[in-house]
């Protein structure tokens, strides 16, 4: 890529943001106020704000290889405790996508090195769903809902953070599991029940 295409491109779009907004990069300046937090894949496909028609200041972004959230990666339990404290978002989204790589290489038996570790998440939510996904015959139908139940199993994942736990209470900030799917660019909503998950699972991870 000629990355001077890239400033070249910077160039046109100051340009056309000023001329819809002269104060534009003036507001920006002053600060942000997101009220989403959108933690999604890292594959180049999942363009998170220009999927969801967002611009600068709307969302606060995470991504991370299969959109993980693990409770000893530092990244982004640094990323969730900052939006949910101190930028108080009121809605954490988990974005998985269809056709996703990470998801697909944690399905396969593959030394694939430092991956290994942080794919294992990814095989421990195919363990806890190993029934209803070995019934599934068609390899391509298992391996979406796989990315689906990975998506399921990071939102109880914030469900288990303080943060969350006492957001939710004082101030109802809710978790919600998407999808995206890459060949028709629609964004799915899991319909995840917040409310179920937990009442179902703070009997073992209440922290306060
Ligand atoms: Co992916």
């Amino acid at each position: 890529m000629d990355l001077n295409k890239v400033f070249a491109n910077n160039k046109k779009w100051i340009k056309d943001r000023l001329s819809a907004d002269p104060s534009f990069f003036e507001g920006l300046s002053k600060g942000q106020n997101p009220e989403l937090l959108f933690i999604g894949c890292s594959d180049s496909r999942v363009a998170a704000e220009e999927l969801m028609g967002l611009g600068p200041g709307e969302v606060f972004v995470h991504r991370n290889i299969a959109n993980m959230v693990i409770s000893i990666d530092l990244n982004v339990m640094s990323v969730v405790n900052y939006a949910v404290n101190q930028l108080q978002v009121k809605d954490v989204i988990v974005c998985g996508h269809y056709a996703c790589g990470g998801v697909k290489a944690a399905m396969q038996s593959a030394d694939l090195g430092i991956l290994n570790p942080w794919l294992r998440n990814i095989r421990d939510v195919y363990r806890i769903h190993r029934n209803k996904l070995n019934a599934i015959e068609d390899e391509e139908k298992r391996y979406d809902r796989l990315v689906e139940l990975n998506v399921q199993e990071q939102c109880v994942n914030l469900i288990k953070t303080a943060a969350v736990q006492k957001a939710n209470r004082d101030r109802g900030l809710k978790v919600h599991g998407w999808v995206f799917d890459v060949k028709t660019g629609k964004l799915i909503d899991l319909k995840i029940d917040f409310d179920k998950y937990l009442s179902k699972i703070m009997e073992i991870y209440h922290l306060e």
